[in-house]
């Protein structure tokens, strides 16, 4: 049987390799990505070549390699620019906390920083230091603001590093990172064409002019699906309720902070979307009346509030039988598969995604998700701790599979 062809075929990528101990790594990833037939040209920091030679990288590559801004040939900052018009992937493998720096900042004093000045395409960056600098506030915020941007990480491992310490800040395994690049071509533009309403984040129940019910949730799911469905070619509308988050770049964005506010909004674009993602934590609960002013303390026997239910927007849909493929989420603190069972049958739910908020690490705030999902033949997969971003990839796999069966 004909062996099927990699995704990776001609593809062109650039490895810009920075000055770590690790650097002698990217010799081998260069190696898995041209062994699957991909393009690879080699950008390397000012000082990465005191750790691999650039005449490594040009046999191994075919190609020429750039380390330096004044190169004999005076048409090589030119050169550069070139490269990265034509690229499809930047991948920084390893990246150091001063490459990382120059990154998050915008500057560009050597060919590395600059070429990825003059590229605007998808980015992956695997970072290796020592531990103490991975913790470092400085080296976090550099990568928060890189993932803000969009910049996608292939975090470190855990190990023995190169100062003699162990802890985090060795750089990943080279075929988890190869994976990462393959994953990426694998996915690239498989959802065109498929229109997506994500919601995400808490809603604002006001119950006076300076007080609200609300929970928890941080929105970083929801917008890690809206950045990965758009990143792979959907149509992306996000409707969120108030978040610290920035909205991912190319998705429609809507606002709103009630959740009677967000069922308008997702009866109104239900019609234009093939697949609805109730990631929200939608608020069950809103104030039977909503006091004009500020409720006074009253003295000390305090206030007794009456709630009334908000309206279940995943059971409306449902009602409405709008033919959508529809995800829902179950935040549970206890008989998590069972609860969410429940939920999926309740609100005839295409999947539902389930997790247990109570565990420490994962859920609402955190950056990682451990979760089960469960699809409506009540299939059960339960995923080790994951990045959101990766859960949402996993589950974006999950509905391109289902909605491509449900196609007549
Ligand atoms: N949901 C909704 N409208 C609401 C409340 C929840 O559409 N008013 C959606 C959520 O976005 C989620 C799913 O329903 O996708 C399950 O939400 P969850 O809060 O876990 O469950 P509930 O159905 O609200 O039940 P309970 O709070 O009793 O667990």
């Amino acid at each position: 049987m004909a062996k099927a062809k990699s995704k990776m075929q001609n593809a062109k990528i650039i490895l810009g390799v920075s000055a770590s101990i690790a650097a002698y790594k990217a010799v081998e990833i260069l190696r898995s990505l041209t062994k699957e037939g991909a393009d690879v040209r080699v950008v390397m920091s000012a000082a990465a070549a005191k750790f691999v030679t650039p005449l490594t990288f040009e046999a191994l590559s075919g190609n020429p390699v750039y380390h330096t801004l004044f190169h004999a040939q005076n048409s090589a900052e030119m050169e550069h620019i070139r490269v990265a018009e034509n690229a499809d992937l930047l991948l920084v493998a390893p990246a150091t906390a001063s490459t990382l720096g120059k990154m998050a900042h915008g500057l560009a004093d050597d060919a590395l920083s600059n070429l990825y000045l003059a590229f605007d395409g998808p980015t992956l960056i695997a970072p290796a230091m020592n531990e103490g600098m991975w913790r470092h506030p400085a080296v976090q915020e550099n990568i928060a603001r890189l993932k803000s941007r969009g910049v996608k990480f292939v975090d470190p491992e855990r190990g023995e590093l190169a100062c003699g310490t162990t802890g985090p800040g060795r750089l990943a395994d080279t075929s988890v990172i190869v994976d990462k690049v393959r994953n990426y071509f694998h996915r690239r533009d498989d959802l065109d064409g498929m229109r997506f309403l994500v919601t995400a984040g808490p809603t604002h129940e006001p119950i006076d002019p300076v007080r609200y019910l609300s929970n928890p949730s941080s929105g970083k799911m929801g917008y890690a699906i809206a950045a990965q469905a758009k990143a792979r070619g959907g149509d992306v509308v996000l409707i969120s309720g108030p978040t610290s988050l920035t909205p991912p770049s190319g998705v429609s964005f809507k606002f709103c902070k009630t959740a009677d506010e967000m069922n308008g909004l997702v009866q109104e674009h239900l019609q234009d979307c093939d697949v609805l993602i109730m990631s929200a934590a939608v608020g069950d609960f809103a104030a039977a009346e909503l006091k004009k002013e500020k409720i006074k303390k009253q003295g000390a026997d305090g206030v007794v509030l009456k709630l009334i239910p908000t309206k279940d927007i995943l059971l409306e849909v449902a009602q409405r039988n709008a033919g959508k493929l529809v995800v829902g989420f179950a935040a549970e603190t206890q008989n998590t598969v069972a609860s969410a069972v429940e939920k999926l049958q309740k609100k005839h739910l295409d999947f539902i995604v389930a997790n247990d908020v109570s565990a420490p690490g994962i859920g609402f705030q955190s950056d990682a998700n451990e979760v089960t999902i469960i699809d409506r033949d009540e299939n059960i997969e339960s995923l080790p701790r994951k990045s959101k971003l990766d859960v949402a990839d996993i589950l974006l796999d999950k509905i391109l599979a289902r909605f491509k069966n449900s196609k007549p």
